[in-house]
C-alpha cells in the first residue's frame, strides 16, 4: 500500500525530513504503522528549532559564565549551621510525611550504558549479602517511612519504553516488595529521536526511527502528562522526592531536606555535598543573575574549579549537586507546561543506523546527535530554591560503572561504612581498615534501620546483641 500521500509523511518531507519515510513502501503494514506511530511522537517544530540552536556552526557558544559566584547553602550544623534551623526542618518534613502530603519518585528511564547490565537498572542486585536489586531496597525505605509516619506514600516510577514492561514485570513478580501495588505508579517518559550532524533524523532500522529517552529532566513532562500530578493533587499530596534509581544510600523521604523546602516555600531544593576534589566530576551549585543554576564539571574551566576561599582555604565552588530534589507539585507542572520550559543538550554519540539503501551501518565514532534535558536546569525557574548540605555517606553512592569509580564494589563497600558507622553510634566496636570497612560482609534492612538513629534505636532494643560477622543479616 502506497502511502507517500499520508499527512504524516507530507509533514516529514515538508520540514526536510522526507528520509525517515524512504523505505516505507516496501515496508508490510504493521511495520508502516510502526514507523507512522513512532514519528506522529515526534514535535517537528521542535526538531527544527532545536537544529537551529545545537547543530548550526557557532551556534552553541558555550555555557556563559559571567557573573558566576557560589551558590548559598545550608551548611549542617557540623559545619556551623544552625541546630535549630536544623530542628525545626525535621519537626516540618515529619508533620509533612504524617499528613501524607509527599511522595517518591525515582527516574528509571535511563539506558545505564555504562553499567553495561541487560535489564533494568532498578533490577541490578547491589546489597552485600542479599544481594537486594536496587528497587528492592528503595521499596522497604519507603515501608520503614510508612511505618515511622503512620502513612506509605504513593511511588512514582518513571521508567523508559525500553525498560517499562520489564520493570512492571519484575514488580509483579516479587509482589511489589511488600508494598500496596495500588500506590505504585510507572510510566515513560518521552522519546527524542536522534539526528545526524545535518539535523536529518536517523533510522536505527527500516521500520524504527532512533529514538532514545529525553533525560531525566523529561520527567517534569512525564509526571505531568502521566496524570501523575493529577493523583497527587486530588489526594493533596504536594511535595515530590526526587531520587535516582542507581543510589542505594540515598534517604528516599529525608524529613529534614523535606522540612527545609517546605519552610522556604520553595519551588525546588536540591542537596549538595562538599565536592572531594577539585576535578570531582559532579555539576556545582552557582549563583548568576539572581539565579540558582548548576554548572555541569566539563562546562567550568579548570582554573574556577581550582579556586580556593581564603578565608576558609576550601575549594570556593565546592557545592557538588548529587541528582537529589524535592519538587513542588504545581512547579512541576508549570515548567511541564511552559513554552520556555528545560533547554535541550546536545550528546554526540555512536548510533547504529540506516543508510539510503536501507542497511545497517555501525560507525565506529560519533555520527549523530542526541537531545536530552536536564532536571537540574528547573532550579534557575524555581522560587526560593534552597541548597541544603548532607553528608555524602549518608546519602549518596551510586552504581554506574561496571569498574572503578561509582561501581558496584565501590557502593558496596559504601553500604558497609555506612552500616559500621552505625554501629559505632549504637557504641559497638568494630575493627575496619583504614578507610572504615569492616572485615566481615554483613548488612541491615531498612525494616532494621534506615539511618543512625532508627538503628541505634533498634539495636538497643535487640537482645541478645547480634554478633558481626560474615553473612551477617539484620531485619
Ligand atoms: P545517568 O546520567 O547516569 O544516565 O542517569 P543513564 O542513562 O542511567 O546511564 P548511562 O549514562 O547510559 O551509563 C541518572 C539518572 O537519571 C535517570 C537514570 O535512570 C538515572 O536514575 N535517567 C536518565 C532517566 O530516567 N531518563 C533519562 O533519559 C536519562
Amino acid at each position: 500500500m502506497a502511502q507517500s500521500s499520508h499527512p504524516l509523511v507530507e509533514a516529514f518531507t515538508r520540514a526536510g525530513q522526507g528520509q525517515v519515510f524512504a523505505h516505507l513502501d516496501q515496508l508490510a503494514p504493521a511495520a508502516q504503522e510502526r514507523l507512522l506511530s513512532q514519528a506522529a511522537e515526534i514535535d517537528l517544530g521542535e526538531i527544527a528549532r532545536l537544529n537551529c540552536l545545537l547543530l548550526t556552526p557557532g551556534a552553541a557558544a558555550g555555557i556563559n559564565l559571567d557573573g558566576l559566584s557560589p551558590a548559598p547553602y545550608e551548611p549542617l550544623p557540623e559545619h556551623g549551621g544552625d541546630p535549630a534551623a536544623w530542628a525545626s526542618a525535621r519537626e516540618t518534613g515529619e508533620a509533612a510525611l504524617r499528613a501524607g502530603r509527599v511522595a517518591a519518585f525515582t527516574v528509571a528511564g535511563g539506558q545505564g550504558t555504562r553499567l553495561g547490565y541487560a535489564g533494568p537498572k532498578g533490577t541490578f542486585p547491589v546489597t552485600p549479602v542479599r544481594r537486594k536489586p536496587l528497587f528492592q531496597v528503595f521499596a522497604e525505605k519507603i515501608l520503614a517511612a510508612g511505618r515511622r509516619f503512620g502513612r506509605t506514600p504513593r511511588w512514582f516510577i518513571m521508567t523508559s519504553h525500553a525498560n517499562h514492561a520489564a520493570t512492571e514485570a519484575f514488580f509483579a513478580a516479587h509482589s511489589f516488595f511488600g508494598l500496596d501495588p495500588a500506590r505504585v505508579h510507572f510510566f515513560r517518559q518521552g522519546r527524542m529521536p536522534a539526528v545526524g550532524f545535518d539535523g536529518k533524523i536517523l533510522l536505527e532500522a527500516r521500520d524504527a526511527i532512533a529514538l532514545s529517552p529525553d533525560g531525566h529532566g523529561g520527567s517534569l513532562r512525564a509526571l505531568d502528562r502521566s496524570g501523575a500530578l493529577d493523583l497527587m493533587a486530588g489526594e493533596g499530596v504536594d511535595t515530590v522526592s526526587y531520587f535516582q534509581v542507581d543510589n542505594p544510600l540515598v534517604r528516599c523521604l529525608d524529613a529534614t531536606f523535606l522540612g527545609w523546602h517546605l519552610r522556604r516555600g520553595a519551588d525546588m531544593s536540591a542537596k549538595m555535598v562538599p565536592k572531594s576534589a577539585p576535578g570531582e566530576k559532579v555539576g556545582v551549585f552557582c549563583r548568576q543573575n539572581g539565579k540558582t543554576v548548576v554548572i555541569e564539571y566539563s562546562d567550568l574551566p579548570l582554573a574556577r574549579q581550582q579556586e580556593t576561599d581564603p578565608e576558609t582555604g576550601r575549594l570556593r565552588f565546592l557545592a557538588g549537586s548529587i541528582a537529589l530534589h524535592v519538587l513542588d507539585r504545581e512547579f512541576v507542572r508549570r515548567m511541564a507546561r511552559s513554552d520556555h520550559g528545560l533547554p535541550f543538550h546536545r550528546a554526540d554519540k555512536t548510533i547504529p543506523v540506516i543508510d539510503a539503501a536501507g542497511n545497517l551501518v555501525k560507525a565506529d565514532k560519533p555520527n549523530g546527535i542526541k537531545f536530552e534535558m536536564f532536571v537540574f536546569d528547573a532550579l534557575p525557574f524555581a522560587r526560593n530554591p534552597v541548597v541544603v548540605e548532607t553528608r555524602r555517606a549518608d546519602d549518596f553512592s551510586p552504581v554506574k560503572n561496571a569498574d572503578g569509580a561509582d561501581s558496584p564494589a565501590t557502593c558496596q563497600a559504601d553500604q558497609l561504612r555506612q552500616f559500621v558507622r552505625w554501629l559505632q553510634a549504637a557504641g559497638v566496636a568494630v575493627v575496619t581498615d583504614g578507610s572504615g570497612l569492616p572485615s566481615c560482609v554483613f548488612e541491615v534492612a531498612p525494616s532494621f534501620g534506615e539511618d543512625e538513629e532508627t538503628f541505634t534505636a533498634k539495636w538497643r532494643t535487640t537482645v541478645p546483641a547480634p554478633t558481626i560477622k560474615d553473612g551477617l543479616y539484620l531485619e
